[in-house]
């Protein structure tokens, strides 16, 4: 079937160059809303009596029957738009069929068909970020008096509670949620009946498709509503943002399940073997997020040097910017998914980090605080407390290990009794830094069971907002589909 479009042009695309036009491989995920949204601007085109309920009737049957393997029938079209027009015309005749792009372009079309899918993928990966910080924080409650050490550097920087880490990830991941929640506040707005760029002389209401298709607002401005892709960027730039914070959760398990580190071991349902050296078990799991995470802040980039060099307008560059959102979202659904089973399925090996934090100077800071504690200057118990590591190290020993004549060694001409300072290496242990470390947000025991309810209940709230949210979104597509059965009966 010849393109419905060319009419201007005599001659047809060759096979390359309809390829390399197209854009039908990444619309197939758009296949849905274009026809919801044809339904939704054929019902507006009915209310505002542009069209007959003869005409409506016949175009809404024609999108209802339309399946994906017409669209393999479909002839020479350089996009889903031009098929799903073909297909209609082809079923309905073009008397009615004809009439079902009246008032609106394919770049109002286009728009408006990414903001449908780009809600339905924030609201699925918002469903998927709550999920995964629930099993997190359950993990945090198992995990709250795992004790373990806390890196800056990568090198053993204090005593910490595996519960801490865990509650550090969700919230970073809640501030994920956040930021795609607002993105989704400028996604979901409605950009059809703008036309190509300027709107239309026919008497449409741009507010009723608003309504039938559970938008928020109107994206006004015509020419802004068909040639902007700032929700575009916004919500990639975003995904790459949660997807880096997701990576460096999977670097941390990579470095983590090393025999040298052996914190954790992963499943074997989250591990690869290898094809050739038998005792292998890779966490290719992890390193694909990292890996995707890269490509997602390519993808990023890509959009926002689209969009840089684009004069007002729309141009056909905006095209390449579709399998970019397509993919950022396929990336997170499936990063958030895997990521809350994967760690709800490790083994954590609490000994080896408790040794971890026995074998090491990590009391340093304690025993520093404690001295200030009494009274001296920070300064001052710095000083002494980082000559005590240096004689303790140099004797291979560890810190309560250090024997009155060691501390003598050690400090030498400060004035400070070597008995008292033994006593507070000694009370310098693990369990006792973790009961005494109480500053809001630290990795102190009380500050654990704090932080868990205090997220626990944010986590309830923000559940409650988001099913309300995916509600009022059902709402209004259940009531244009009975709008749409009304017509049809
Ligand atoms: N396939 C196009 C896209 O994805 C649809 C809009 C084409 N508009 C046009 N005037 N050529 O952006």
């Amino acid at each position: 079937m010849p393109s419905v479009y060319r009419a201007r042009l005599g001659k047809g695309m060759d096979k390359i160059t309809l390829g390399y036009v197209s854009s039908m491989h990444s619309d197939m995920q758009i296949l849905e809303y274009d026809i919801l949204g044809s339904c939704a601007h054929t019902l507006m085109l009915l209310k505002c009596k542009i069209i007959q309920k003869s005409d409506a009737k016949k175009i809404l049957s024609a999108l209802n029957s339309i399946k994906e393997k017409d669209l393999m029938r479909g002839g020479e079209s350089e996009d889903v738009h031009e098929i799903v027009e073909s297909i209609v015309i082809r079923k309905a005749g073009l008397k009615s069929g004809g009439r079902m792009h009246t008032a609106r372009s394919r770049n109002d079309q286009v728009s408006l068909d990414m903001r449908m899918k780009m809600r339905d993928d924030i609201l699925g990966i918002c469903g998927g970020i709550l999920d995964c910080t629930n099993l997190l924080l359950k993990l945090a409650e198992k995990h709250r008096r795992t004790i373990m050490p806390l890196y800056t550097h990568m090198q053993q920087a204090q005593t910490g509670t595996l519960s801490h880490y865990f509650l550090a990830h969700i919230d970073a991941l809640l501030r994920d949620f956040e930021r795609l929640e607002s993105t989704y506040s400028r996604v979901n707005q409605n950009p059809l009946g703008a036309g190509p760029v300027g709107g239309t002389s026919l008497p449409i209401d741009r507010k009723e498709t608003l309504r039938l298709l559970g938008f928020d607002k109107l994206v006004e401005n015509s020419i802004d509503a068909t040639s902007s892709r700032d929700f575009a960027a916004e919500y990639v730039c975003n995904i790459a943002i949660l997807m880096t914070n997701i990576s460096r959760i999977a670097e941390d398990l990579v470095v983590w399940s090393s025999s040298e580190f052996s914190f954790v071991e992963l499943s074997d349902k989250f591990a690869s073997p290898s094809s050739v050296m038998p005792q292998k078990k890779n966490p290719d799991i992890m390193e694909l997020t990292r890996g995707k995470t890269a490509m997602t802040i390519g993808g990023a980039a890509g959009i926002l040097s689209a969009i840089k060099g684009l004069s007002t307008g729309y141009g056909r560059d905006l095209q390449e910017i579709k399998p970019k959102v397509w993919s950022a979202s396929d990336t997170a659904m499936g990063a958030i998914a895997i990521l809350g089973a994967s760690l709800s399925s490790i083994k954590v090996n609490d000994g080896v980090m408790r040794k971890a934090v026995e074998g090491s100077y990590m009391a340093a800071l304690d025993v520093a605080e404690q001295l200030v504690l009494d009274g001296m200057p920070f300064r001052e118990a710095h000083k002494i407390t980082a000559l005590l590591v240096q004689k303790a190290h140099a004797d291979k020993i560890s810190l309560s290990k250090l024997d009155l004549r060691a501390i003598r060694a050690a400090i030498g001409k400060n004035s400070i009794k070597s008995t008292y300072v033994q006593s507070v290496l000694k009370s310098a242990t693990a369990s006792a830094s973790l009961r005494k470390r109480k500053s809001a947000g630290s990795a102190g025991f009380a500050e654990q069971k704090r932080m868990i309810i205090s997220r626990k209940k944010l986590l309830a709230k923000l559940h409650k907002k988001h099913m309300k949210q995916e509600k009022k979104l059902a709402d209004a597509l259940n009531y244009t589909s009975a709008r749409i059965s009304k017509v049809l009966k």
